[in-house]
């Protein structure tokens, strides 16, 4: 349990971060990282970073940044490490991925160069339009996950790291339904011995996460950690976890502009979603089973946010429908149209059309840096089990079972803050402002 204004252990010596999957979002987050410290740009995006909190009574002026708030860790102290199907290196994988400019990654190449990753832990039948050979062998997936400690065993001595945090950034493997081995750590013990095939690889890597103590967060839509096995394990060892699947690019939007037709009562008569993308996650996602698992993230946010039960009138027959397709042209540079039917007074219709041009790593690598920096402080603050407060930055926000989760992004936003304030001794900020009404 954690207490209002309670101690927090100092950030002192290296933060590690080990991630599976360095593609895209991976290289322009480390290369975003290296850029910042030596100052070449700015790490926009990033609310540890360039985020204030209002402390106390409006009249009081006290807005401190958030950094300078709460003891997070510095970017100078980050070290990273990952695995990949593939061999390159993190310059190779920043120049293949296209997303930033090559003289940018060119003025810190040395950096880039030295993170190589380690040979992953891999199953073509997970994502099927992958194939790479840079992959660990194992007689079976505890083997597997024995061999990922062991690579997290020896950076940790190699960089002499007093914490580390695993963040996967690794590709959306295909849908899978919590069954009888995901239930306890025993059967999930066992499964692992014996090659079950209900264990996916994001899994194998959840589990070395935390069976090592390390805060774990999933940027990717399939289970991975979100299952009650690995959600026991993780309050066992007094570990955080989140998840799952980075919010960024339309369903940002989504939760940007459903909140407010629903707190002004507009009605909705259907949300028709769809996008053109060209990088490897589109060409992953254009497989049917990776698909189904990106499609459930991001059906369920509507419904959450709507509450149809509360509002029949409002939002009972909607019909939501996303589309992605695989387009190469674009690359990185998604674009996503949005077509919302909604009707306001007395029943009349109207139309929003929204056409957002992304760039999806651009949006996804500032909430790596968060997830790091705050899964590091919950660590250090004593928190285990799922962190519902940093769900500002998931798609399907994971939650306690007996809880829905909440998408609306500015309720996610209050509760993130509150949530530090707290960590602090401040008070909580209800916007009641009862002073003004004496
Ligand atoms: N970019 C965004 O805005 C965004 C938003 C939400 C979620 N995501 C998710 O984040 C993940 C990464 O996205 P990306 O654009 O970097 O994709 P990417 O294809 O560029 O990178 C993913 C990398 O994971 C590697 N990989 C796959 N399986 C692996 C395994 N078992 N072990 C180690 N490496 C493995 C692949 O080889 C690839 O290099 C995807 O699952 C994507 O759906 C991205």
């Amino acid at each position: 349990m954690i207490s209002k204004g309670q101690k927090i252990a100092p950030a002192q010596g290296k933060l590690g971060v080990v991630i599976p999957g360095m593609g895209a979002v991976t290289s322009t987050f480390i290369a975003g990282v290296e850029a910042v410290k030596k100052g070449f740009a700015k790490p926009i995006g990033s609310l540890t970073q360039m985020g204030t909190i209002r402390l106390g009574k409006r009249t009081d002026n006290r807005i401190p940044m958030i950094k300078e708030f709460i003891p997070l860790a510095f970017l100078d102290d980050l070290v990273f490490g990952g695995w990949d199907i593939f061999s390159d290196n993190i310059y190779e994988a920043a120049a293949k991925a296209g997303v930033l400019e090559r003289s940018l990654i060119d003025s810190i190449r040395p950096a880039l160069e030295g993170i190589s990753p380690w040979p992953a832990a891999f199953d073509k039948s997970y994502v099927k339009r992958l194939d790479g050979t840079h992959v660990k062998k194992a007689s079976n997936k505890m083997e597997l996950a024995e061999q990922v400690q062991e690579d997290i065993r020896s950076f940790q001595k190699k960089h002499n790291l007093s914490r580390i945090i695993m963040v996967w950034c690794g590709s959306t493997e295909i849908f899978l339904k919590t069954s009888a081995v995901h239930q306890t750590i025993e059967s999930f013990e066992q499964g692992l011995m014996k090659n079950d095939p209900g264990i996916a690889p994001s899994m194998i890597y959840a589990y070395a996460a935390i069976k090592s103590g390390m805060p774990y967060a999933n940027g990717a839509p399939n289970l991975s950690g979100d299952i009650p096995a690995l959600m026991q394990l993780a309050r066992d060892r007094n570990v955080p976890i989140c998840g799952k699947d980075f919010k960024t690019g339309q369903t940002l939007m989504k939760t940007i502009l459903a909140p407010g037709l629903k707190s002004r009562l507009i009605g909705l008569n259907g949300w028709f979603s769809t996008n053109i993308l060209g990088n490897r996650d589109g060409e992953v996602l254009d497989d049917p089973d990776s698909f189904k698992t990106k499609e459930e993230s991001k059906l369920s946010v509507l419904e959450h946010i709507l509450q149809p039960q509360l509002y029949p009138d409002l939002y009972s027959k909607y019909t939501h429908k996303v589309r992605i397709n695989y387009y190469p042209p674009r690359g990185d540079n998604k674009e996503g149209w949005d077509n919302i039917d909604i009707f306001g007074w007395l029943g009349y219709p109207m139309q929003i059309k929204v056409d957002f041009l992304c760039r999806d790593s651009i949006l996804a690598a500032p909430l790596v840096l968060d997830l790091v920096l705050f899964l590091d402080l919950a660590q250090r603050c004593g928190m285990s089990g799922i962190q519902e407060w940093l769900s500002f930055y998931f798609k399907s926000p994971m939650c306690a079972p007996e809880l829905y989760p909440e998408h609306d992004l500015f309720i996610q936003l209050m509760k993130l803050k509150n949530t530090l304030r707290f960590l602090k001794g401040e008070e909580l900020i209800t916007h009641l402002g009862l002073e003004y009404y004496d």
